[in-house]
């Protein structure tokens, strides 16, 4: 079956879908992105992830390449054709196609909308059943990292020091020593009292849709949550760990940078949640919030 990919209204084989060398994505990274989970077909949270999308395009002046039903019905049709049972939906929008020039282009210039497809495995991964390892990074991002926006050079350097370690994620540290997220996920600690720490929203992080969602399963099942920065001081002696994402769901972390955490093995609490999170992912249960 051929994969497709949706470029600027069109469904074109995914080998053959391709920008202008003067869209303002490649030449400025002036753009905005989402990344959705498909669970047996199902978009998961789609409602949050369109609304980011609405608020990421408003932040940056952007509008929406169409109205959020047709853009809904676009994306059915690249699952449809692409066959996709359990992936992803990477959507990104641009400011579009004009000649390099810092300031905006006339408002008649229209955005760009790509689409592309991923198949994923949830159900066999092992990050899943054997946990990760992080390391640290230092955070060089810029002062609105709220907006998911394409541009995302310091999250790559990260991410490439991680790889370079054999570690799954960066988690970005800024200068005094505060632990912000990972380079392409949340983080999570669980202290010795068994209460779940994580940043609150800000713009020093992305305010994660899984983590939203990670937030109100936490307080269906009664489980002690504190939205408050912590630092790599504190992580290093947490009881557990974990990264959220649409694509890492709930990873338990076992290590970061030479600190081990518990016995080295997903901790029980994370388990917890990874199952609740995957039951909620694939429309086993639905959400209070
Ligand atoms: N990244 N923080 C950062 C910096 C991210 O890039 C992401 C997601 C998250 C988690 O957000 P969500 O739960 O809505 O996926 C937090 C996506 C998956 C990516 O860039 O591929």
């Amino acid at each position: 079956m051929p994969r497709y990919c949706y470029v600027n209204g069109q469904f074109a084989p995914h080998r053959d879908g391709a920008v202008h060398i003067e869209d303002r994505g490649y030449q400025f990274a002036d753009g905005v992105y989402e990344v959705v989970t498909v669970a047996d077909g199902r978009l998961v949270d789609e409602g949050p992830h369109l609304d980011r999308l609405e608020r990421s395009l408003g932040e940056l002046r952007m509008k929406m390449p169409m109205g959020r039903k047709v853009l809904q019905l676009k994306a059915r049709e690249l699952i449809r054709r692409n066959g996709l049972r359990d992936g992803l939906v990477y959507m990104q929008v641009t400011r579009g196609v004009a000649p390099r020039n810092h300031a905006f282009p006339a408002d008649s210039v229209t955005p760009s909308l790509v689409m592309t497809t991923k198949k994923m495995n949830f159900a066999t991964m092992k990050k899943f059943t054997d946990g990760v390892t992080v390391i640290s990074t230092p955070d060089m991002r810029w002062a609105r990292c709220d907006i998911k926006t394409t541009s995302l050079l310091p999250n790559c350097l990260g991410k490439q020091a991680a790889a370079e370690a054999g570690a799954y994620e960066g988690w970005m540290v800024t200068e005094d020593g505060m632990v912000t997220e990972g380079t392409s996920s949340n983080a999570w600690i669980i202290n010795k009292e068994g209460t779940l720490v994580t940043r609150p929203p800000g713009n020093e992080i992305l305010n994660g849709i899984t983590r939203q969602t990670i937030l109100a399963l936490a307080a269906e099942e009664g489980i002690p949550v504190e939205e408050r920065a912590f630092s790599l001081e504190e992580a290093y002696e947490a009881r557990e760990a974990f990264v959220s994402s649409a694509t890492s769901f709930v990873t338990p972390v076992v290590k970061i940078d030479d600190k081990v955490l518990g016995n080295g093995k997903p901790g029980s609490l994370s388990e917890r949640l990874l199952g609740h999170y995957q039951d909620y992912a694939a429309g086993r249960r639905s959400q209070a919030a």
